[in-house]
């Protein structure tokens, strides 16, 4: 009776022990815990996010999620999943994610700024969703991007500057949105047309096909400031 008593404590603090032993903690794995905090805060009708279980050694063999040789995620397909809810700031830590795919869904809230810590994102989808709130200024540190798609949600406030310096840029949709202000048409922003920015009716500049208030350049000239005609009376 004893005996037994004295062995179910001694295993419950070898337990004890074992789980602050710093080399159990290493089987926890940061990508595991960053996706699985977007599931904790994600409505999924569907169940589309089943196979994501907090308990796993990594997460490549989740549905959606696809890694590398050295098991970390480089690409989330979650387009057109019928999910709603916020981003979380824990997918910062995907330092290897190379496609954020999140397309026609409904989520919400801001597009979190550490999502510029993502240097190897190489596509960024989060169009046809219900993101508010600016676009963070940091995801003008993302320089392997080649497509930026945020088209079709509710953001406001003005397009970062920032986003000119993405050189590798080649897609860049922010149509049907409610941004304000200059639209810039530097750096990488020179191989853009208007359709890029379609649909927000407070936008100005050449790339908005619609001058900012004030602006010389598409004000034309008047008539009066011309130079005087050597020949006139
Ligand atoms: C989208 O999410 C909002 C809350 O953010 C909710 O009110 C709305 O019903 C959702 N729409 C769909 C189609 O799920
Ligand atoms: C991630 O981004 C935040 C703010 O955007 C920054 O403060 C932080 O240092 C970054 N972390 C890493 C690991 O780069
Ligand atoms: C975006 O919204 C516009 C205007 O409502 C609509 O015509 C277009 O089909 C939408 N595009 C996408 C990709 O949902
Ligand atoms: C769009 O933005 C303007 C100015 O920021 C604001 O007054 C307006 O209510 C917004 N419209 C929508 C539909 O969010
Ligand atoms: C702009 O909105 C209108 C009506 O909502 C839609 O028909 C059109 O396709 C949109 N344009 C773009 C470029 O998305």
């Amino acid at each position: 009776m004893v005996k037994a008593e004295q062995q179910v404590a001694l295993s419950r603090i070898l337990l004890l022990l074992l789980g602050c032993h710093p080399l159990v903690n290493v089987l926890s794995n940061t990508e595991v815990d960053a996706l699985y905090s977007l599931k904790t805060k994600v409505i999924d009708p569907y169940n589309v996010l089943e196979t994501w279980e907090p308990n796993t050694v990594n997460p490549c063999k989740w549905f959606h999620v696809t890694c590398n040789n050295e098991n970390s995620v480089t690409r989330i397909d979650l387009g057109h999943a019928s999910l709603s809810g916020p981003l979380v700031p824990q997918l910062g830590q995907l330092s290897n994610l190379q496609y954020l795919e999140l397309f026609d869904n409904n989520f919400s809230g801001e597009i979190p700024g550490v999502l510029g810590n993502l240097t190897n994102l190489v596509s960024l989808d989060l169009y046809s969703n219900n993101f508010n709130g600016v676009i963070p200024a940091s995801l003008g540190h993302l320089s392997k991007l080649r497509i930026l798609r945020l088209n079709n949600n509710s953001l406001s406030g003005s397009i970062p500057y920032s986003l000119t310096d993405i050189t590798s840029l080649q897609v860049l949709d922010l149509s049907n949105n409610n941004l304000t202000g200059e639209v810039p048409s530097s750096g990488s922003f020179a191989r853009f047309t208007p359709s890029s920015f379609a649909n927000n009716t407070l936008l100005c500049g050449t790339l908005a096909a619609k001058p900012c208030l004030g602006a010389p350049a598409f004000s034309p000239l008047p008539p009066y400031a011309v130079a005087p005609t050597p020949m006139s009376s």
